[in-house]
């Protein structure tokens, strides 16, 4: 029943009709036995548009893929142990990379506090996913996504296969919670609730432009209210798991809406746009690489890097207040791979 090959496990067993020959799109995500990593792939396993599902952790994923195979959906589902053969195997002709691999905050700690243990994590597997399969869209989901998105950068540099157009930070769960918050407040259905957030990933970072909303009228303590949830609104989830780690259901949501929309994309579908964190032009003149905000994505992954637009100025102070700490981020990501190679 099990095929077992030298590097992965199938699952998976080989169904009458064929698979989707339209959009027959491979997808891996490594770390793929944790707390994301599980409902993510499950989630990938729904969708129409992903043929196959690699799955790679250090630790379960043979496991994690024979559970989800069972879903009666067409897609094939490998688990690979950990082996550099096995990881290359993996990511090799993926369209998508997901990594949400590395450890989470525990209450009291900043993002940037997981940097010591996640920069080389993230790092490692950008390197053999540079080795195995550079065109693939790699989508770092790991924090601090404002590091470890230039240190993937860096590593694709170090190897000549950099190219911008496919290294994404996933920022999606600021959105997701924008128009969840923004809803709550104003007793309206989240899904007509589009909040443009923009910047980066972790507390001032993270700007919700609410004169963009439907909503400009929020103002003075609410707005202030507002902003401060959106920014720290993975705090609260952080505390409320007290110890047991950070978002994993609504960032496996998160990540799955990234990743459809950039098989969509792929797929040819115009107009798809995603808020998500990459080498943007935005702010270069002020030393500031990487940034966030609503990107059109192509079938080659980023088409069209929207500004900020029309923003009042205490928007103007919070991107401000953003680009300090951005940069800081940032050149602690590439500064990490030049003294770490
Ligand atoms: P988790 O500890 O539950 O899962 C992490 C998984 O990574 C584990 O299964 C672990 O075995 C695996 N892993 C560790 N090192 C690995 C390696 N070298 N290769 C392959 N797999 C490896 O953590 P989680 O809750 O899933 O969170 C993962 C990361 O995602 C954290 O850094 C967290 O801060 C981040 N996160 C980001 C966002 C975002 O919006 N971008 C949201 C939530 C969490
Ligand atoms: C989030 O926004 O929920 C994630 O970045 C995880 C965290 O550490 O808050």
């Amino acid at each position: 029943m099990f095929s077992v090959r030298r590097a992965a496990v199938n699952f998976t067993q080989k169904r009458a009709f064929s698979a989707s020959a339209a959009n027959p799109y491979k997808v891996a995500v490594l770390g793929a036995s944790g707390g994301i990593g599980q409902p993510l792939s499950l989630l990938l396993k729904l969708s129409p548009k992903v043929t196959e599902l690699a799955l790679y952790d250090v630790r379960g994923a043979p496991g994690v893929a024979a559970d989800i195979s069972h879903v009666n959906t067409h897609s094939v589902v490998k688990g690979y142990t950990p082996a550099p053969e096995n990881l290359a195997e993996a990511v090799k002709d993926a369209e998508i990379v997901l990594i949400p691999a590395g450890v989470p905050r525990k209450p009291g700690m900043s993002r940037d506090d997981l940097f010591n243990t996640n920069a080389s994590i993230v790092r490692d597997l950008a390197d053999a996913t540079a080795k195995a399969n550079p065109n693939a869209k790699l989508l770092i989901i790991a924090n601090p996504v404002n590091s470890t998105v230039p240190i993937c950068a860096e590593v694709y540099k170090r190897r000549n296969v950099y190219n911008p157009k496919t290294l994404f930070g996933v920022t999606t769960l600021d959105v997701v919670r924008a128009s969840r918050f923004i809803s709550e407040l104003k007793n309206t259905n989240p899904a007509n609730e589009k909040v443009t957030v923009v910047g980066g990933h972790s507390g001032v970072t993270i700007v919700p432009l609410l004169s963009q909303s439907n909503h400009p009228e929020i103002s003075g303590e609410q707005r202030d209210a507002l902003v401060h949830r959106i920014q720290f609104g993975g705090d609260e989830v952080v505390k409320a798991k007290d110890g047991a780690g950070s978002a994993t259901l609504s960032m496996a949501l998160a990540g799955y809406r990234m990743a459809e929309s950039l098989l969509r994309a792929k797929a040819g579908e115009e107009g798809v746009i995603e808020p998500t964190f990459v080498d943007s032009p935005l702010f270069k003149d002020q030393g500031v690489d990487f940034f966030a905000s609503n990107v059109e994505l192509g079938p080659e992954g980023v088409k069209k890097i929207h500004g900020v637009g029309d923003i009042n100025a205490y928007e103007k102070e919070l991107i401000e207040a953003c680009l300090k700490d951005l940069k800081k981020n940032i050149e602690k990501g590439v500064e990490f791979v030049k003294s770490n190679p």
